[in-house]
């Protein structure tokens, strides 16, 4: 008898953590994704890192609320080998403890993780958007932490704004010269005229280049970049990372000039950069646009809207976050969205979502369930 309840106890356990391991078989936008302890993956505003054979998921860990919103736990992992039922690897960041003092202290807004992998260091860097505690958005600040092991722990090195000193490329000696127009900050998604008029560019000169909303790509040759918005979220900045991937190397461009680009994400297709982006509204949904370039230091072409169905204008209620080619399918690429819940941070939901490329741009259709061999 004890030993056929055992038997059923042992098969229970079996099938239970069979079903948890391959819970999922396709896609479902924006609904609730269970990770492998039955919670809903808590990892929004992230990207991915391919890594010998495995997908890790890097993004801010929320909680509940609207004081969610804010970093009271840092960064977390997961990783999957079919990217549709995720493991819990654990916090890879996590935030200083409250009255440390530390730039990435508890309460601080940590926003827009992302992890990339350097081949000659070994290391794993991550950068992110960093607002330190108590000052609101206008820090305006890029952080970043290294790790020798993918999942963590990432030790935290600096934060700080951007290119300190450093003219971007191209700038005329007529903006050098002009006299800066600024006040000291503006609402984020609005400015009394034109960034160059203003010239913000020269405003932070001396103390370096705002970064909000970011993303990094890593070209084929090994070269990293940091694309970010910048001069009040008006402008979005390409800058260049240094070889080991932890600082910028002083060139970078300015983009898009007063068109207020947030959540940047960029990839590569047949030779050809392609680039992401949303309006800036706050936690609202906007509709996307999209650019191409043959030089990822420009000159970038905008595309247009890439989303064609019903909610196009709204990007199916999400904004990008990072857009992800599929390992070992040349030209397949999933867009990833976040539909924000800022009232309740920890229930925002994940929108994936399959590109297609039409007449020279990518364009993304709304589908309720798919599969990565639809
Ligand atoms: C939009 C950005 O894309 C988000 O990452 C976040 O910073 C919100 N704005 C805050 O309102």
């Amino acid at each position: 008898m004890w030993k056929q309840i055992s038997l059923a106890v042992l098969l229970a356990a079996g099938l239970l953590a069979c079903q948890t391991k391959e819970r999922y078989k396709s896609f479902t936008p924006g609904q609730v994704w269970l990770d492998n302890n039955n919670v809903h993956i808590n990892a929004h505003g992230g990207g991915i890192l391919y890594d010998n054979g495995r997908y890790y998921w890097f993004g801010e860990h929320k909680t509940e609320g609207e004081g969610g919103n804010v970093a009271n736990v840092g960064v977390h992992c997961y990783s999957s080998t079919d990217l549709y039922n995720w493991k819990d690897e654990g916090i890879a960041l996590a935030v200083a403890p409250e009255g440390s003092g530390s730039p990435i202290e508890k309460g601080c807004i940590l926003e827009r993780p992302k992890v990339i992998h350097n081949a000659r260091t070994g290391k794993y860097v991550m950068w992110f958007h960093l607002e330190p505690k108590g000052a609101g958005y206008t820090g305006a600040q890029s952080g970043v932490a290294v790790s020798d092991k993918v999942t963590g722990p990432y030790r935290f090195l600096h934060a700080g704004r951007i290119n300190a000193g450093k003219w971007p490329q191209g700038t005329p000696e007529s903006l050098k010269t002009a006299p800066v127009q600024a006040e000291a900050h503006y609402s984020g998604g609005d400015l009394p005229a034109h960034p160059d008029s203003l010239n913000l560019i020269k405003r932070d000169l001396e103390g370096g280049q705002m970064a909000r909303d970011m993303n990094l790509f890593v070209d084929d040759d090994g070269t990293a970049y940091h694309i970010y918005a910048s001069e009040e979220n008006s402008t979005l900045q390409i800058a260049r990372l240094n070889s080991d991937y932890t600082d910028h190397d002083g060139t970078y461009i300015r983009c898009f000039k007063g068109r207020f680009m947030e959540a940047p994400a960029m990839f590569k297709h047949e030779g050809r950069y392609y680039l992401m982006m949303s309006g800036c509204t706050g936690w609202s949904s906007n509709a996307a646009r999209s650019a191409v370039a043959d030089s990822i230091l420009g000159e970038w072409t905008e595309l247009g809207n890439p989303c064609v169905d019903a909610d196009s204008a709204l990007t199916y209620h999400s904004q990008s976050t990072y857009i992800l080619p599929v390992a070992g399918k040349e030209g397949q690429f999933i867009y990833l969205g976040d539909r924000w819940t800022p009232e309740n941070a920890i229930d925002g939901r994940y929108i994936w979502l399959p590109l297609e490329f039409e007449d020279g741009r990518f364009i993304i259709r709304w589908k309720d369930e798919w599969k990565l061999e639809d």
